[in-house]
């Protein structure tokens, strides 16, 4: 689904550069749910933004389904991060003066879809994240887990090949924050969604199938769930702990 080669990326202030993604090689497969960790400035959002192409990177390729996507114009561009990818971000990015249902429909309306075929498809979206009671009101009068829920339902909406997450949980109290991951499960398991989610948060990385732990933008080690979830993010703080890395909400 998403392969990332050899992927290089620096950064220049003055005469100075500096490397923020070394040589980073990893492969997320379809349908899988894989979290990135890592300490602050270990390069998790540049990541994110490399593979979004919101910035260039220096070297290696990155494929979606196949297909390089390291030289698409502008144009391809847009239709890439309109259909194939989907994006949840920390302070979620709904438009105030839309509806929830509105909100959600946003994707398909620039991708000029027919209006009949979308209510089908929020509706669904919406109770499979238990929002349906909320899809008339506004950003402003719903709460934060809500408005997550909101923007993965958006993210979904074009059934994108895989949906990107740079601390999706972030601004969340813990009962909200499971509220979110439940919709990543959800997506995953109704919808074969794949999806790739930046946190450091151990506690939402435990749900994941997966979690690469990036250090100083390498990886510093991956890790595979294959026991209990507890067990699972005792794993994961041990991990973090190791490297010294902050391993709460609190960045
Ligand atoms: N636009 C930029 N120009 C220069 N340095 C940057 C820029 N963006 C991020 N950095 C630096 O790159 C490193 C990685 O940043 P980032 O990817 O935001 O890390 P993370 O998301 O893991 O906290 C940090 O040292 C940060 O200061
Ligand atoms: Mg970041």
């Amino acid at each position: 689904m998403l392969q990332v080669n050899q992927l290089n990326k620096t950064y220049q202030t003055g005469n100075n550069i500096y490397p923020v993604l070394k040589n980073l090689s990893f492969e997320i497969h379809k349908g899988e749910f894989v979290a990135v960790m890592g300490p602050s400035g270990s390069g998790k959002t540049t990541l994110l933004n490399c593979i979004s192409r919101f910035i260039p990177h220096d070297s290696g390729s990155i494929l979606l389904n196949g297909r390089d996507i390291s030289n698409l114009n502008e144009e391809q561009l847009s239709r890439l991060r309109n259909q194939q990818l989907g994006f949840v971000f920390q302070d979620f990015m709904l438009l105030d003066g839309l509806t929830v249902f509105e909100n959600i429909c946003l994707p398909q309306v620039i991708a000029k879809k027919p209006i009949a075929q979308m209510e089908a498809t929020v509706k669904k979206l919406c109770s499979l994240f238990g929002i349906q009671k909320i899809m008339e009101k506004y950003p402003a009068e719903i709460s934060g887990g809500e408005r997550q829920r909101t923007a993965v339902a958006r993210a979904l909406m074009n059934h994108p090949y895989i949906i990107l997450a740079d601390e999706p949980t972030g601004n969340l109290d813990s009962k909200s924050c499971k509220a979110v991951i439940n919709a990543f499960l959800q997506a995953k398991k109704q919808m074969g969604a794949t999806v790739f989610m930046v946190t450091h948060d151990s506690y939402a990385a435990s749900f994941c199938d997966r979690v690469i732990v990036l250090k100083d933008g390498a990886i510093h080690q991956e890790l595979t769930r294959t026991s209990a979830r507890r067990q699972f993010m005792d794993e994961l703080l041990d991990v973090l702990r190791e490297l010294g890395g902050e391993d709460d909400d609190n960045e």
